[in-house]
């Protein structure tokens, strides 16, 4: 960020802009949740209704929040305010410091879960692997990861190490020092992804594992995939929940929201895929479950590695790129509760990153693994880990978008509107605005709800 300007700070490129907002966008959603939802939720069609979702909801509302954001340069209660809404609307704002607290409590165990895997693979645990029968290796994966997940102790430390370091960066602000990083390493865990897609692309399976990821079949689709497939979209695009309308008030004037939104949605769908091409072929070749659920990832990329040359310094050079992705998407979460104390409570900034931390730990304990010590607490039918997932990708997320959607397609000012959006009439895009327009104000709340009261099952289809 820019402080040359001392009114308010503001990234200083378009390309800032676009690496710190992808730095939100790409974390564990793209490399564990989505490839394990494609593979719990039937594959192809999963994935088509996925990208339906992107584009007819996702695109639109992270537009509506960069106009939110930017228009006000105010953070996602304050924005609200500035736009002199009813009071209201502010709770959008609220929501959103909830939701980011719900999804902290699983993700940060799930780091917690790769910070340990660079560890493992830098101890050679995987090593054993390139000798053994594939029946062999594919056992012992899974061994390996129900050991490192469901332990009594460490567990719990590597989810308190990853907390840790997360508070240690907000608290020390060197958040310009991790944008830079971003910049470089986002594209070197593509680079690596697509070695490993290379690597799956040779194996038996490969082709069964594309028509899994490609080839929809309807069949397989329930009405909870569905709504799945719009909860995933929302998390991955980190929306609803204010942390776009935050990035948006830093953004430079000149910069096309259109066209940040349509490269970070396109480049972060581009990750999930390619996560979703290294997985797939090594669950058909080795004989697994593409639905076996959240170890998707650790059971099969340390296969992915175990016979090809350098494998072991690419598997830790993987899970310490995938920390670091998960790392920056937990400072943008953590911001938004950490926000709200500075500047809705009056907190200092340290004390508002040791409360967000220590309620995130305090509360994570239970979301450690969903076979772990608090495993057998069942709320509503799911363990704490799935029922703050649930609850916030697919139910706090989609009402915060839906909000959203309702408030700049109906409430906010059109005129004001079209004026950010042409960035103050610099820009001749009259066409695209009022496209934009009809679809946040018909399209994007229609689908909505009837994911919703379909998920339900007041309507089927
Ligand atoms: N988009 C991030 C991911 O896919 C998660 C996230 C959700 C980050 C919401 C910020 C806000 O990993």
């Amino acid at each position: 960020m820019n402080n040359s300007n001392n009114k308010r700070e503001t990234f200083s490129s378009g390309l800032a802009v676009f690496f710190a907002t992808l730095g939100s966008a790409v974390g564990l959603g793209n490399i564990w949740k989505f490839p394990y939802m494609v593979g719990e939720n039937g594959g192809g069609a999963f994935v088509l209704i996925y990208f339906i979702c992107i584009l007819l909801v996702g695109m639109p509302i992270m537009i509506s929040e960069f106009y939110i954001g930017r228009s006000t340069r105010k953070n996602a209660v304050g924005a609200f305010e500035a736009l002199k809404a009813k009071p209201f609307w502010k709770t959008i704002g609220y929501m959103g410091v909830l939701s980011s607290l719900f999804i902290m409590f699983f993700y940060s165990s799930v780091a917690g879960w790769v910070y340990s895997y660079v560890f493992k693979a830098l101890k050679g645990d995987f090593l054993p692997l390139a000798s053994m029968s594939m029946e062999d290796a594919a056992l012992n994966a899974s061994s390996q990861y129900d050991a490192a997940v469901s332990g009594s102790i460490s567990p719990f430390v590597w989810q308190f190490i990853a907390v840790t370091v997360v508070s240690i960066i907000l608290i020390a602000g060197v958040k310009n020092g991790i944008e830079k990083i971003t910049k470089t390493l986002l594209p070197l865990l593509f680079a690596l992804v697509i070695i490993c897609c290379i690597r799956a692309l040779t194996l038996e399976g490969a082709k069964q594992g594309l028509s899994f990821l490609f080839l929809p079949d309807f069949s397989k689709l329930s009405a909870s995939a569905v709504l799945s497939a719009l909860g995933l979209a929302f998390f991955k695009l980190s929306l609803g929940m204010g942390t776009m309308t935050t990035y948006g008030s830093y953004f430079t004037n000149d910069n096309n929201l259109f066209a940040t939104s349509a490269r970070v949605a396109l480049s972060d769908t581009l990750v999930s895929l390619l996560a979703g091409i290294a997985i797939f072929p090594v669950v058909f070749t080795f004989g697994m479950e593409p639905g076996m659920g959240p170890g998707l990832l650790f059971k099969t990329i340390p296969l992915v590695f175990s016979k090809i040359p350098l494998g072991n310094v690419l598997l830790v050079a993987f899970f310490i790129l995938t920390s670091i992705a998960a790392t920056t998407a937990m400072l943008s979460l953590v911001e938004v509760p950490v926000a709200f104390f500075i500047e809705e409570k009056q907190m200092s900034r340290n004390k508002a990153v040791l409360l967000s931390s220590g309620l995130i730990l305090i509360i994570g304990l239970l979301t450690v693994h969903p076979k772990s010590v608090f495993g057998n607490v069942v709320i509503a039918g799911k363990g704490f880990f799935d029922l703050f997932d649930y609850l916030s990708s697919n139910i706090m997320l989609p009402i915060g978008g839906l909000l959203i959607t309702i408030f700049v397609g109906y409430v906010a000012n059109k005129d004001q509107l079209s004026y950010e959006l042409s960035n103050h009439k610099t820009l001749n895009n009259d066409g695209m605005i009022k496209f934009y327009i009809s679809i946040l104000k018909y399209i994007t709340p229609a689908l909505l709800v009837i994911v919703f009261l379909n998920s339900i099952g007041i309507i089927n289809f």
